[in-house]
Order: C-alpha cells, then structure tokens, then sequence
C-alpha cells in the first residue's frame, strides 16, 4: 500500500519505518510543506515520498497524526473523501506542558469529531493508544507481542488496518466502533497509554 500522512512527527515517523520495512510506501506531508521533509524522507529511505498534503490525503489510505488542536485546519480543503481510509492517530489534547489537558468534546468521541471534520472518509482509529517511545521498541515484550487496538465502522479498511498492524509484528485488537471502541482508547479512556502485551495460548 502507498499510505499517505498528514503530519510527520513522531508519530508519522514511526508509522513510515514500520511501513517501510514491512514493505509499504509512504507520502508525508506536513504544514510547512514538503520542502521541509527533504532530509526525513532521505533518512528513512526506499519508498519515503514527500507531497503537500493535499496529494498525501488523495491518497487511499491516510494516517492523521497532527496535534488536536491543528486537526480542523488540517482537515480543511482536502480533496473529497469518496470513502477513502482516515487512519485516526490523534488525541484529544488542547495542551501538552506543564500538564495534559483533554478538550471538552461535549461528549462526543474524538474519532467521531474527526470523521464530521472528514466527510465521506472511512475512518479507522489506531496507533493513538500505543505511546510512540514504546511502539518504537518494537513489537516483542517479556517474550509477548504488544497490543494495538484498533476501532472503526467499516469492515473492509478495519481489516485492513488490523492486517497491517499484524504485519509490524503487533497484535491488532479491535475494540468495535468509533463511537464506544473509539472511547475505550482514546486519550482518558480505560485503555489509552497503556502497554499491553499478548502473550498467546501456554
Ligand atoms: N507522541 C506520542 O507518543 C503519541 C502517541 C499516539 C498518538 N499521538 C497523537 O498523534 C498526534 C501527533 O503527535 P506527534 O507526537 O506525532 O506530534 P508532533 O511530533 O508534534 O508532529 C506533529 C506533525 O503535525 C504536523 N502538522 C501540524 N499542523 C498541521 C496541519 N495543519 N497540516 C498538516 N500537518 C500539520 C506538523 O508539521 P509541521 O512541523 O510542518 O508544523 C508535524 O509534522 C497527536 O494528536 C498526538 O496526541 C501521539
């Protein structure tokens, strides 16, 4: 798959080394343009791309990895959707420093507040539970496979996802829906930030 990004930060970042290796291509986008990827994109090598973002979102697989609070601008002026695949990344944070704080999302989930941004796109949640510093030790841990939970309302890019995650090496666990699964892991929900780790039949 050519997977596009909006964002290449630490996130986007490690999405594409998995991606790359795991024998993916990736697009990169960001806010300052792709000018400012030239040496990440020489850094992570065969198959790393960079494009303004609306080439990256034309893409049929994205993954959204911007802070929340650039998410709507983010979103904004993208090609139409068409049911291509919003891979949701994100968490609701307003602030990072000195503390995190969550923003009121009156009561919605965030992976639904990203959808209405998206109109049309098929969006997956994944990869915003795992801290990325323990992602990027990769998938082994004390002989088990990390988790990564996955949730969405479309079967086909859900599946889809899962099967990439397991290709990283990962163990996918799909928690249903955007609107009860996407909760469960989003930032202050039960499962979010948590390593956890599967360890398979004894
Ligand atoms: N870090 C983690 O451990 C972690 C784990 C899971 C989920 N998350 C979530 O994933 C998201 C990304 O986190 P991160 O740590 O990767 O952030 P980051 O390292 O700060 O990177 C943010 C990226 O977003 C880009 N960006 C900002 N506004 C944009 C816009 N309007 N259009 C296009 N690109 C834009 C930035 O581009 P410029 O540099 O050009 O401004 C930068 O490449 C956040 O919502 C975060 O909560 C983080």
């Amino acid at each position: 798959m050519k997977f596009g990004t909006i964002g290449a930060g630490t996130v986007a970042l490690a999405f594409a080394r998995e991606a790359l290796a795991t024998g993916h291509q990736v697009v990169l986008s960001s806010r300052r343009g792709p000018e400012s990827l030239a040496s990440k994109v020489a850094e992570l090598g065969r198959g790393a791309f960079t494009a303004t973002v609306e080439e990256a979102a034309s893409l049929d697989y994205v993954l959204l990895a911007v802070p929340w609070p650039n998410v709507e601008d983010a979103l904004r002026s993208l090609p139409a959707w068409n049911g291509r695949v919003l891979i949701d990344a994100t968490n609701p944070f307003i602030e990072y420093s000195p503390k995190l704080v969550l923003a009121d999302l009156g009561g919605k989930g965030a992976s639904e507040v990203v959808a209405g941004l998206a109109p049309g796109a098929r969006v997956v949640k994944a990869f915003n539970s795992i801290v990325t510093a323990r992602f990027n030790e990769g998938p082994i841990k004390n002989g088990g496979r990390r988790v990564i939970f996955v949730s969405g309302d479309h079967p086909e890019p859900t599946e889809f996802v899962k099967t990439v995650i397991e290709g990283f090496g990962f163990v996918p666990v799909y928690l249903g829906g955007l609107a009860t699964g996407g909760r469960l892991q989003q930032a202050g929900g039960p499962l979010a930030g948590r390593d956890l780790v599967d360890f398979g039949s004894p």
